[in-house]
């Protein structure tokens, strides 16, 4: 193939970038593919080409980043309404609908992006599936630590017909050790992988958010209102 994989992504993001108007209240995603449209964002700042945008950063590694490229920052208690938020995603259906957290942000990202009037989603080709859990990789599962493995395993049963594995997501630490990936929020994530469809997406994301030790999960339903696709053979751009 002629572009990178990272290629790809940086197009995406340039492609969302163009969304963003001066004076608007932008959330700022968080990811490899998020990365490049924050840079571009404080690139067009400092060309004064854009002015008086004000940043809602979905982690603390994008709060930082934003922050050494000199985008003003604000959040959800100050700005309650954002115009537009620009965020990767680590599955799209054919509905729309995402799984997003592979980096761990869920919680923050679904709150921003939960608040946006528009939200652009960032793709590369890689990324569409023809089902949600259709990547075989990890569906993420905020959970607080307090009982992490008996919510596990509630997560677990509950897509039993799936032929689910539900695996606590775990992080190299300073001593080379394997210890529990924590989020910004203090919590654990419990990854779950799926053999087969799950099957209606909205009624294992009610499933899901009515156990008690959940705090939140990487589903993001009905929320993408334009999904950007970069491939091989160009840029598409699907709404819903
Ligand atoms: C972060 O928690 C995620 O939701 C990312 O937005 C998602 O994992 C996509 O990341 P990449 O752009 O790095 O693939």
């Amino acid at each position: 193939s002629i572009l990178s994989q990272d290629e790809l992504k940086k197009i995406a993001a340039f492609r969302a970038v163009d969304f963003v108007e001066s004076g608007m209240v932008v959330g700022l995603g968080t990811g490899s593919t998020a990365r490049h449209a924050v840079d571009r964002i404080g690139h067009l700042l400092r060309q004064g080409k854009l002015r008086d945008v004000v940043g809602i950063p979905t982690s603390r590694v994008t709060h930082d980043q934003a922050l050494s490229l000199g985008i003003p920052l604000s959040d959800l208690d100050s700005h309650p309404v954002v115009d537009l938020a620009i965020d990767g995603a680590d599955e799209v259906d054919p509905s729309l609908n995402l799984v997003k957290g592979r980096g761990g942000s869920l919680l923050r990202e679904k709150m921003v992006e939960g608040a946006c009037k528009k939200f652009v989603v960032i793709v590369d080709e890689s990324k569409l599936v023809d089902y949600i859990g259709g990547s075989g990789l990890a569906m993420p599962v905020e959970v607080i630590k307090f009982c992490w493995k008996y919510t596990a395993e509630q997560l677990r049963s509950l897509f039993d017909y799936a032929g689910c594995r539900a695996k606590l997501r775990m992080s190299v630490g300073k001593e080379e050790e394997e210890e529990p990936f924590v989020t910004d929020n203090g919590n654990y994530v419990v990854d779950l992988y799926f053999e087969r469809d799950i099957g209606d997406s909205w009624a294992a994301s009610d499933a899901i958010l009515r156990l008690a030790g959940v705090v939140e999960h990487g589903m993001f339903l009905g929320m993408a209102s334009t999904v950007i696709v970069a491939g091989e053979l160009g840029v598409r751009m699907i709404n819903r």
